[in-house]
């Protein structure tokens, strides 16, 4: 019960790295609101953490439509009286290097992966500025490092590193008492990489893989539940004394 009593909200939580972690924070004493854009995989995600005996609810949310925001920060505050943890999770992938990416990929690859995570930290920031709290915001370790066949993800990503530290800094000066720290994910198991590997078409995805793994220093990739358990940290009085810091996990990937 590391984080019991806390109210959580983790956007993109029906699928992937937001489900894993919407279970863990549940497991671990908070009340934890599941938001997708696929409302089903959100209720399924929240109805698997009650049945476990926890506290879930489910929301649909666009993390791009500000005006949601809103709704569901001030829906939280009206509902239970406070917001202490928000997970900036939800994400897309479009590969394309800087010559073959259209503008239109661009700037939805940013709208998701980087303007909702500006709009979500703005809109937690206000509600929580009266009593505190940690915000977490997933980039990946393609925030870190480049990748020639994803340059609009490697930017959304870059992105959402250092307006965590910005915003880590303004609320640490201003005595809010809340923490924003960044978590850097290396290759981990789940749909966006599975759909992303099929769509490279057999003889690709095998080579794809194989890359993959060899550049691993741990030599396989992740699960959901290894990124879980940093977020847990950050959502945790653990980590009272981070505030713009960059949690990588990785297995080693951007450690040569
Ligand atoms: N899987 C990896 O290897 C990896 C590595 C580094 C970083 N990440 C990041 O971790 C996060 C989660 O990724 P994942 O691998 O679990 O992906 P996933 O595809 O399994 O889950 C992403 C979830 O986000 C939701 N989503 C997409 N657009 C949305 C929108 N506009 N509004 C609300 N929800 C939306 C999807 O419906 C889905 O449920 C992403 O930000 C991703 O970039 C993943």
């Amino acid at each position: 019960m590391r984080i019991k009593g806390k109210v959580a909200l983790v956007t993109g939580g029906g699928s992937g790295i937001g489900a894993a972690s919407s279970h863990r924070l549940a497991e671990e004493g908070a009340l934890v609101v599941v938001s997708d854009i696929d409302a089903d995989a959100a209720k399924r995600v929240a109805d698997d953490i009650m049945a476990c005996g926890f506290r879930a609810e489910a929301r649909y949310q666009d993390v791009t439509d500000q005006e949601q925001w809103q709704n569901i920060v001030s829906g939280i505050i009206e509902s239970h009286g406070h917001l202490d943890i928000l997970v900036n999770n939800a994400g897309i992938a479009l590969t394309g290097s800087i010559e073959d990416t259209t503008l239109e990929d661009w700037r939805l690859v940013n709208a998701v992966n980087s303007e909702a995570v500006f709009m979500g930290t703005q809109a937690a920031v206000a509600v929580m500025k009266g009593t505190g709290g940690s915000i977490i915001n997933i980039s990946s370790i393609e925030g870190l490092v480049g990748d020639p066949l994803i340059a609009a993800y490697n930017a959304s990503k870059a992105s959402v590193r250092m307006m965590t530290k910005s915003a880590a800094l303004h609320c640490a000066e201003s005595g809010y008492g809340i923490r924003i720290n960044s978590v850097h994910p290396g290759f981990i198991e789940t749909p966006m990489v599975a759909n992303g590997v099929a769509a490279l078409g057999e003889e690709n995805a095998q080579a794809f893989q194989e890359r993959i793994l060899n550049s691993i220093p741990m030599g396989v990739m992740g699960q959901p539940k290894d990124i879980a358990n940093g977020i847990l940290f950050l959502a945790s009085d653990e980590s009272a004394y981070m505030t713009g810091s960059e949690l990588v996990i990785d297995g080693g990937f951007t450690a040569h």
